[in-house]
């Protein structure tokens, strides 16, 4: 079953009397369960890809399928409750609330769609402590590393158990070996949680946790691969 469909998508910004197409025509199916990497210069529409499917802009053409769900027959109401239950966002510069302890910028997806607080602490605390970052529960963004600030904003991401995680370069402002403590999370999610991940990335080891590589250029898809598992090291 596909978990994510999008069919000749197209996005066109309009800047004063100048337009840039940053999606051209893009179709993909991503199985449930999948582990999907998208590769591509800067500037080859990556990032707005990702913003479509979760809903954050809209398209100037074509459809986007989620769960069997299409965006574009959605209310925007619809859509940001759609969005807060079944997908998780990533993004490279982390994104979270620097005026809020990890464990409040984790509750939030759960506040904002009106689940009881005594059903919020325990599940906001499973997602921290899966990060490895309980301890650091009542710390601040910006008391935390860099790598610890992605690892909140990926158990933001988890908690909602979400069917799909869409994640923008979020090792793109990480030392290699912090990189690696966040792709193996997201490894995490997508094996023992089943979560379907879309991964927008410029290193090739990154790209190499997906079982596909979609490559976009000038917003097209050019090539598309399928990783070798006799690639990834026997465990
Ligand atoms: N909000 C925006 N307004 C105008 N142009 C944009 C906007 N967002 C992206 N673009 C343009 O769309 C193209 C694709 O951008 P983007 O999706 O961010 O690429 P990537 O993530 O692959 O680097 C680029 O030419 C970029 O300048
Ligand atoms: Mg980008």
């Amino acid at each position: 079953m596909s978990m994510v469909v999008v069919r000749d998508l197209q996005k066109v910004f309009r800047q004063g009397d100048s337009e840039v197409q940053a999606l051209a025509g893009v179709s993909l199916d991503v199985a449930a369960g999948e582990f999907l990497s998208i590769m591509g210069p800067s500037g080859s529409g990556k990032s707005t890809l990702l913003h479509l499917i979760g809903g954050l802009d809209q398209a100037s053409a074509g459809e986007i399928r989620i769960d069997g769900r299409e965006l574009s027959r959605m209310t925007d109401d619809e859509i940001t409750m759609f969005r807060r239950r079944k997908i998780g966002i990533v993004f490279q510069f982390f994104n979270l609330l620097p005026a809020h302890s990890a464990e409040e910028n984790v509750a939030l997806p759960l506040l904002l769609d009106r689940r009881r607080p005594r059903d919020v602490r325990p599940r906001v605390e499973a997602a921290l402590a899966q990060v490895g970052l309980l301890h650091r529960r009542r710390h601040r963004p910006d008391e935390l590393s860099g790598g610890e600030m992605q690892r909140v904003a990926i158990a933001r991401a988890l908690v909602i158990d979400p069917a799909v995680i869409l994640a923008d370069e979020p090792t793109g402002n990480l030392d290699t070996r912090t990189g690696e403590e966040i792709l193996g999370l997201l490894r995490e999610a997508n094996q023992a949680r089943r979560a379907t991940i879309l991964l927008v990335t410029h290193e090739a080891r990154a790209a190499a946790c997906g079982s596909r590589i979609v490559t976009l250029k000038d917003g097209v898809v050019v090539s598309e691969t399928t990783t070798s598992p006799s690639a990834v090291a026997p465990s």
